[in-house]
């Protein structure tokens, strides 16, 4: 059909265009595989899940829908099927009881905290899955902060320090990536000195660089119990959303202390920084698909108003476009089995 656009000029469309038909390659299915630019795969996955206290628990999460927490064994038995399916890493998070939590967060370092148990236990099972681990006060602080908090403050060198026990703490246990999240000056070249003196050279870090002051932890928060306990906000080292530059010095910062792979928290709201580090920087980014934005998509899903299966593989597929490496997200498992189906 050549038939006239009605206009001013009265063009047919190959005159509009020269000829240039964008949905030439759009047709088909085979031709759409054909040019498919990004592509998700199950090795771009890694699973965050929650662990609890108790033996046999698999509790539901009030703000996540579909994400349970895990007693220690069940996180095991959940985790093996993770990696049956095919996920090369999980990131464990912790909901501790109210009565190890301390001004300090010292119980970080301990070697039976959650995190360290479920290490050392899984590692028995899967030696060769690999590990990430969060390392922050949050979940062991009274306060629910990342930092030491004193007369109002948090203490940055302070932190530091006990942030870098804790991850010591979590290399002993068999910690293969750990995960810094908690934003202080200068943690991560402490880390990686601490984890060299102590013979620890191969283990990995890699940095939350880039963790915005963000309204999307929300249900993370109510997940590890730390929503009534937060005094105050995280703004005094978190970043603020509106600022990119600063992103990309936080990240240079942060390679140049030693950190091994990016990340960027959370996801969606900063495809534009992901995007950016990966075009200055040559460096594995990842990136964290958050609990808020997990639970705006299923809460959208399941009253109807997205195809919640689609919407989760277009937000992992746009982190891929973006330029990420690899993505840390509660949606894991789900979009496993999905990527096997499409097989
Ligand atoms: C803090 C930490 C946070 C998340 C993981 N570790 C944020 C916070 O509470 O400040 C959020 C993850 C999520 O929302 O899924 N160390």
């Amino acid at each position: 059909m050549k038939s006239k656009i009605q206009g001013i000029k009265n063009r047919t469309v190959d005159e509009i265009t020269g000829g240039r038909r964008m949905r030439r390659m759009r047709r088909f299915d085979w031709s759409r595989r054909l040019i498919r630019e990004s592509h998700l795969d199950v090795n771009d996955l890694v699973w965050t899940i929650f662990l609890c206290e108790g033996t046999d628990i698999c509790e539901p999460i009030e703000m996540m829908p579909g994400v349970e927490r895990f007693s220690v064994d069940v996180a095991i038995e959940k985790a093996l099927h993770a990696v049956e399916l095919g996920i090369p890493a999980i990131a464990p998070f912790s909901r501790e009881p109210a009565s190890i939590k301390m001004e300090n967060g010292a119980y970080i370092t301990s070697p039976n905290n959650l995190i360290n148990r479920f290490i050392r236990e899984f590692k028995k099972f899967a030696p060769n899955i690999g590990l990430i681990t969060d390392a922050a006060l949050d979940p062991y602080t009274t306060h629910g902060h990342d930092g030491i908090l004193h007369n109002g403050i948090i203490l940055n060198d302070e932190s530091v320090e006990m942030v870098v026990q804790g991850a010591l703490a979590q290399a002993k246990a068999g910690a293969d990536i750990i995960a810094p999240s908690d934003m202080m000056d200068g943690r991560i070249g402490a880390i990686r000195d601490r984890l060299d003196a102590n013979g620890f050279q191969d283990v990995a870090i890699m940095s939350y660089a880039v963790k915005f002051s963000s309204s999307f932890y929300r249900p993370y928060r109510n997940a590890i119990g730390t929503t009534g306990l937060l005094q105050g906000d995280k703004n005094t080292y978190y970043i603020d959303p509106a600022n990119a530059d600063e992103a990309m010095r936080e990240a240079e910062q942060d390679i140049l202390e030693g950190s091994d792979m990016l990340m960027v928290k959370p996801g969606l709201p900063c495809l534009d920084i992901i995007q950016r580090l990966k075009n200055i920087f040559s460096i594995p980014v990842f990136t964290y698909q958050v609990s808020g934005e997990y639970a705006m998509l299923k809460a959208a899903s399941a009253k109807g108003w997205i195809d919640g299966e689609r919407a989760m593989m277009e937000t992992l597929l746009a982190f891929k476009r973006a330029g990420c490496d690899g993505i840390l997200t509660y949606f894991a498992v789900e979009a496993a089995k999905k990527l096997r189906e499409m097989a």
